[in-house]
């Protein structure tokens, strides 16, 4: 039995040597999966020390490929979210930032569990590619100062071998293993800075807002101890972001506030991740002068224009981009109504993430197909009065299975009450952490 496992089991510090020698181990499948796994555990439950946290991450990035990303000038910012649901935020937020001349490589995501992936919202269009090479993301990134992509396997591999065994041994939950995950994955990609988006609430992957903290104060400081300026953002979950919660669903709305529309929330929570992107590439002193620019991008339609050229890049049809009426929608339609008069008191995300994945929105597992056209568009919203009989939401889904599945989750996500609850402020920034 290797002693390392023993020491961490113990409360233990790991030396650099030998925590370089299990992730490389693990990554080249020389360490067998069971002993990785029993080390995982035990830092479930011990945690690793600052030091530790900081190799084992540099050990993450060293697995693999790292981009350099030094030709194309500015400080490149990125932006990542823990998941929620109806975040289709980065899909209106990256070009606005492009457009007022910060870099933004962006690598994203599938959906996973009951929150969505801004790779599967993307895959809506069609002809859309997000598996790009490396010489290809930076050629997208130089000529539209945005590229989005997917995860390639080049890049920090040990730590997608380390996901697939903590997702088979309950050991995802844990703040210094997820805060390396995300950050190892950031800084082979070539970023210089990076917003996070720590949600927190009902439909949050950690729903406690301590928690989320705790995981936030950990991202800010190991990515300042690797090099990597990154301001984290708590924010509301407890209700969907927007009305729409599905795939091609989401990407309408955030075209709908490219264009100067869409929910107030959403263009809100766009201006705000914005103006915090431009403080982090320099491009202003501060983030009222940042929301400004941001504003201004929306106002002109040049973060549109840079959504535009960046999907005709990586070989996307820029009809739907034009008329968003022609992407995907689900043949089949219910509407959910208010059973009694009153005021809306809670939307349950998690319940509503929940039910849309089960309609085919994300996956159960891995290898499951999404269905870009199905979801839920929201009516009603917390704060808002209802009739009896009022539409709060319409379902659309492609197959009647499916939707009796979802039911039983969708329908009580929807809570009526007597009194007027306080309406959720627009802004969703429940704290900065720096
Ligand atoms: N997302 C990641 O990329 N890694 C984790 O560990 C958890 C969420």
């Amino acid at each position: 039995m290797p002693t390392w496992i023993a020491c961490k089991r113990d409360g233990g510090e790991l030396d650099d040597g030998a925590l370089r020698t299990i992730v490389d181990g693990a990554s080249r499948g020389v360490i067998p999966d069971y002993q990785i796994s029993a080390l995982l555990m035990a830092i479930v439950w011990r945690g690793l020390s600052p030091r530790e946290l900081a190799t084992w991450l540099d050990a993450m990035v060293a697995s693999g490929d790292r981009l350099r990303l030094d030709r194309i000038p500015g400080i490149k910012v990125d932006k990542h979210s823990t998941g929620g649901v109806g975040d289709k935020i980065s899909l209106c937020l990256a070009p606005l930032v492009a457009a007022c001349d910060v870099p933004v490589p962006m690598m994203s995501g599938r959906s996973l569990g009951h929150t969505g992936g801004t790779l599967d919202k993307l895959e809506s269009i069609p002809g859309f590619r997000t598996a790009l090479e490396p010489r290809e993301f930076e050629r997208v990134l130089a000529k539209a100062g945005l590229v989005l992509a997917g995860q390639s396997a080049r890049l920090a591999p040990a730590d997608r071998l380390l996901y697939a065994l903590r997702d088979a041994t309950a050991t995802v939950e844990s703040i210094p293993l997820i805060a390396s995950s995300i950050l190892a994955k950031k800084i082979a990609e070539g970023a210089d800075a990076l917003v996070m988006d720590v949600k927190v609430g009902c439909g949050a992957f950690l729903p406690e807002r301590g928690r989320a903290r705790a995981l936030a104060r950990t991202i800010v400081d190991l990515g300042g101890r690797a090099g990597l300026r990154v301001i984290a953002l708590l924010t509301a979950m407890d209700q969907p972001i927007g009305r729409a919660v599905g795939n091609a669903c989401e990407l309408r709305e955030a075209i709908e506030v490219l264009r100067g529309d869409g929910p107030a929330d959403t263009r809100a929570l766009t201006v705000r991740l914005g103006a915090e992107m431009l403080v982090l590439g320099g491009r202003v002193p501060d983030r009222r002068n940042g929301a400004t620019l941001i504003e201004a991008a929306i106002a002109s339609g040049a973060g549109l224009e840079r959504l535009r050229k960046c999907v005709a890049l990586q070989g996307g049809d820029l009809r739907v981009i034009d008329d968003p009426s022609r992407l995907p929608q689900a043949p089949r339609v219910k509407i959910i109504r208010a059973r009694t008069s009153g005021w809306l008191a809670r939307l349950d995300a998690g319940l509503l993430g929940r039910g849309t994945t089960i309609l085919g929105a994300g996956r159960l597992r891995k290898e499951d197909l999404v269905n870009p056209g199905v979801g839920i568009e929201l009516d009603r919203k917390v704060g808002d009065r209802v009739e009896r009989g009022d539409p709060l939401a319409t379902v659309r889904f492609a197959d009647d299975a499916r939707w009796s599945a979802a039911r039983p989750l969708l329908e009580p996500a929807f809570v009526v009450g007597p009194k007027r609850v306080p309406v959720h402020p627009t802004s969703l920034v429940l704290e900065t952490i720096s």
